[in-house]
């Protein structure tokens, strides 16, 4: 049986294209761009395990919000996949690489109270967030603005989620 292999390649299989950033810029934008959505993807698959799983006195406020972070996150992931193929690359998204690849930590499945799940959303987000930061800055060291300003627009959104998650705990006592 043919074994996939999910680790990053040294050297992805590119398209050819007009686009005039070099093929090797776009090889490692590529690398980069497929870590993120790996990531994003698991992101996503845990806002929905947040959205479906919470209970408690806050339950319909934070359902909701869940939901609408997850459809944020899927705009996120498409948005990434979608520049990886523009460069030339082959969005590698499913749910099996985006497990095997993901550097996120594993979302608890045995909460169920509001603050369990706040926390742990938060989490999560601060995590993605770091690194979609992070990647700012390598797409910026890769003469690649674009991607830059498509993971400076990922991070904003992510930061405004992550408030809209957090300010559930952050009133005085
Ligand atoms: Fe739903």
């Amino acid at each position: 049986m043919k074994t996939l292999n999910r680790d990053l390649q040294e050297a992805p299989k590119m398209y050819e294209t007009e686009n005039d950033i070099p093929q090797t810029g776009r090889a490692e934008l590529n690398k980069l761009m497929n870590q993120r959505l790996a990531d994003a993807v698991d992101l996503q698959s845990q806002m929905k395990q947040a959205h479906w799983n919470v209970k408690g006195p806050h339950f319909i406020g934070l359902h909701e919000l869940f939901d609408r972070v997850d459809e944020a996150i899927e705009s996120y992931v498409d948005m990434i996949a979608e520049r990886i193929v523009q460069l030339g690359g082959i969005a590698e998204g499913t749910a099996r690489v985006a497990a095997s690849r993901s550097r996120l930590e594993e979302y608890p499945l045995d909460i169920a109270d509001g603050a369990a799940h706040v926390e742990a959303v938060a989490r999560a987000l601060s995590t993605f967030g770091r690194n979609a930061r992070n990647t700012i800055n390598e797409a910026d060291e890769l003469d690649d603005a674009d991607t830059a300003d498509l993971f400076t627009e990922v991070s904003r959104g992510i930061d405004k989620w992550l408030w809209f998650v957090e300010a559930h705990t952050q009133a005085p006592k």
